[in-house]
């Protein structure tokens, strides 16, 4: 068997996070959640009080941040400066800012820059939004995972209750409508299934059905 890339894309809350998780996991393949990338210079830019719509400012900031991910027990751990903020990252201020500081063409420049080193070597499962259009551009597998916004919002309202988090499913829905707008109407890398990737509907399937159906279709590239 080969070593592959695995790029994993679709909007937000499609449930790419769980099944990039499971899948490298279950192959023994580094998982890179870049979305934790995006949010982790968005938290750091909000602490520092910096203009979200000044892109300059913002790539000069990510230029001299360091962001990593680490894998734990409990999930992908994500350090800022080589402080920890995991939960930080995930708080409603940081999720209805992401997508504004994520608009700016120069800093996904280096982000995707960050993201094509951790990917070089394969084995390697990678989800966003752009990771089979820009980043791993030639990953033996490529899938773009959907599902309804109503179903998107309920799985990150139970999400949320495990995590402490207190959203409506209301705000939820709007948030998760809002980003897709923003994410697909973009002018610089926007939220696009690639030509060659594989569409998956998750509505109505589990996250059994949906890890085995890419398990398959991975070990089909191996
Ligand atoms: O995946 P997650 O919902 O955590 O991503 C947060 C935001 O980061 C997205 O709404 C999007 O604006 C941005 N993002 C992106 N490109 C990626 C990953 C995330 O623009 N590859």
């Amino acid at each position: 068997t080969k070593n592959i890339q695995i790029a994993i894309d679709g909007p937000a809350a499609a449930g790419k996070s769980t099944i990039a998780k499971q899948t490298a996991e279950l192959l023994g393949y580094t998982y890179v959640d870049t979305g934790a990338m995006y949010r982790a210079i968005t938290y750091k830019a909000i602490q520092l009080n910096i203009d979200l719509q000044d892109g300059e400012k913002l790539t000069n900031l990510l230029k001299e941040t360091s962001i990593e991910l680490k894998p734990s027990p409990n999930g992908q751990l994500v350090y800022l400066d080589t402080i920890e903020v995991t939960d930080e990252i995930r708080s409603p201020q940081v999720t209805a800012s992401v997508s504004a500081v994520a608009a700016h063409a120069n800093l996904r420049e280096e982000m995707v820059k960050r993201q094509i080193e951790m990917g070089k070597n394969g084995n390697i499962v990678m989800d966003g939004r752009d990771i089979g259009t820009h980043v791993l551009t030639k990953a033996e597998l490529k899938i773009f995972m959907s599902a309804s916004v109503e179903e998107r919002a309920k799985r990150r309202f139970l999400e949320n209750q495990k995590r402490g988090i207190d959203t409506s499913l209301e705000e939820l829905m709007d948030d998760i409508a809002r980003r897709d707008k923003l994410d697909s109407e973009r002018e610089a890398s926007p939220l696009i299934q690639a030509e060659d990737a594989i569409f998956i509907d998750t509505t109505s399937l589990t996250i059994k059905e949906v890890s085995e159906k890419i398990m398959q279709l991975a070990k089909e590239r191996m």
